[in-house]
């Protein structure tokens, strides 16, 4: 592992922004029996005080961070502050706005931020939409159909297997085991559940039963890095589960205590296929305007093509390596510590500032 040693142009006014999920609060705690279970799912995107602590401890080494918790009294505490930049991992609340809700308030208050925009920001948190878009510009992506209502599925032409998943979610939310689907009835009747369970629309994509990676991007423009590929092997899986990163196999099967052996990264590939998987998803992140950092899921089709999953321009990084945090875990393979990809993430943003 290589210690990079940065030369910021001086000491900056960093905050870091986030949401802490509720159960980190005591007393939540003394409501609840456990924070992961597959009806405690509502906040599986929000950070805990350990990531939110490793990351403001790592950007601490060269610039002064003060946290400020995307409430609803951050706008006045941006004002008050005034940062030079935000180091921003909010995920936001309520509907498709979230993720852009603390990057709109701060372009609004003229402060610089890390990562992207609030257009890429909503758009790569509707999964049909970014899709629309990957076809538009000829980027493979499994066939699809969104479903607002059970009574659009009478124009249902997808091939079986098939799998469903909430419009506009992210970290395996609403998307078990049990969303890979054989027949068209069984579809029916468990689709009319999810929509009204997670009150959005559902979209049904033909199932791709080949090879599936994460890659981690980091930077802009030319100087933008793919780092190691990973793969989820689902050959080393729990026999009883799909072969899918299911919400049980990221939150209840793969634990620190007792972590899931499937990850492989630098993924085992051959050299054409690993090419042809980087100019993909580099393709993709320049195509959705994604900037500083962003999480790209793949999966080869029949044919052995790669395409794209799903966009995540706002990656997890949780510190534990044993959690299993695939951006973290690529930016090891590439000789990158925890405290160095932080700060290169932030020295990208600021050179697009041109604050460096
Ligand atoms: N069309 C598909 N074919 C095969 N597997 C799929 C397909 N779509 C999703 N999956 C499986 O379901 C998993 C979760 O899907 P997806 O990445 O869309 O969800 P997510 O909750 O947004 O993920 P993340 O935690 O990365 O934010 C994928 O990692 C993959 O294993
Ligand atoms: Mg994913």
């Amino acid at each position: 592992m290589h210690k990079v040693n940065f030369v910021f142009t001086k000491k900056f006014k960093v905050a870091l922004t986030y949401n802490v999920k509720p159960e980190e609060d005591p007393a939540f705690k003394s409501h609840s029996q456990h924070a992961y279970s597959i009806d405690k799912d509502e906040y599986a995107e929000w950070d805990t005080y350990e990531t939110i602590h490793a990351i403001r401890d790592a950007l601490s080494i060269y610039n002064d961070v003060t946290l400020v918790e995307a409430d609803n009294n951050c706008f006045e505490s941006f004002r008050q502050l005034k940062p030079d930049i935000v180091f921003n991992i909010s995920e936001g609340k309520n509907g498709i706005s979230r993720e852009a809700q603390i990057p709109a308030i701060l372009d609004m208050l003229e402060i610089p931020y890390t990562g992207s925009d609030p257009l890429t920001l909503s758009t790569c948190l509707d999964k049909g939409r970014t899709k629309e878009i990957l076809t538009f510009h000829k980027i493979p992506t499994p066939k699809f159909q969104v479903v607002k209502t059970i009574e659009q599925l009478k124009n249902f032409e997808l091939n079986f297997p098939v799998i469903y998943k909430p419009l506009q979610e992210g970290s395996s939310k609403g998307i078990f085991d049990s969303s890979v689907v054989d027949d068209f009835f069984e579809l029916k009747e468990k689709i009319g559940i999810h929509i009204e369970r997670y009150n959005q629309p559902v979209i049904v994509e033909e199932f791709l039963s080949g090879r599936e990676f994460t890659v981690a991007l980091l930077g802009n423009g030319e100087e933008t890095k793919v780092l190691p590929i990973v793969e989820m092997r689902f050959d080393e899986f729990p026999e009883e589960l799909n072969p899918i990163y299911s919400y049980e196999a990221k939150w209840i099967y793969d634990t620190p205590e007792k972590p899931l052996n499937i990850y492989n990264c630098p993924a085992d590939l051959d050299k054409a296929l690993e090419e042809k998987i980087k100019s993909t998803v580099l393709n993709t992140y320049n195509i959705l305007n994604c900037k500083d950092w962003s999480r790209i899921d793949v999966r080869l089709d029949s044919n052995g093509v790669p395409n794209i999953i799903e966009v995540n321009p706002l990656p997890g990084v949780l510190p534990n390596p044993d959690n299993n945090s695939c951006y973290p875990k690529a930016a090891r393979t590439a000789g990158l510590d925890y405290s160095t990809t932080l700060n290169m993430v932030l020295l990208s943003a600021m050179r697009r500032y041109g604050m460096q």
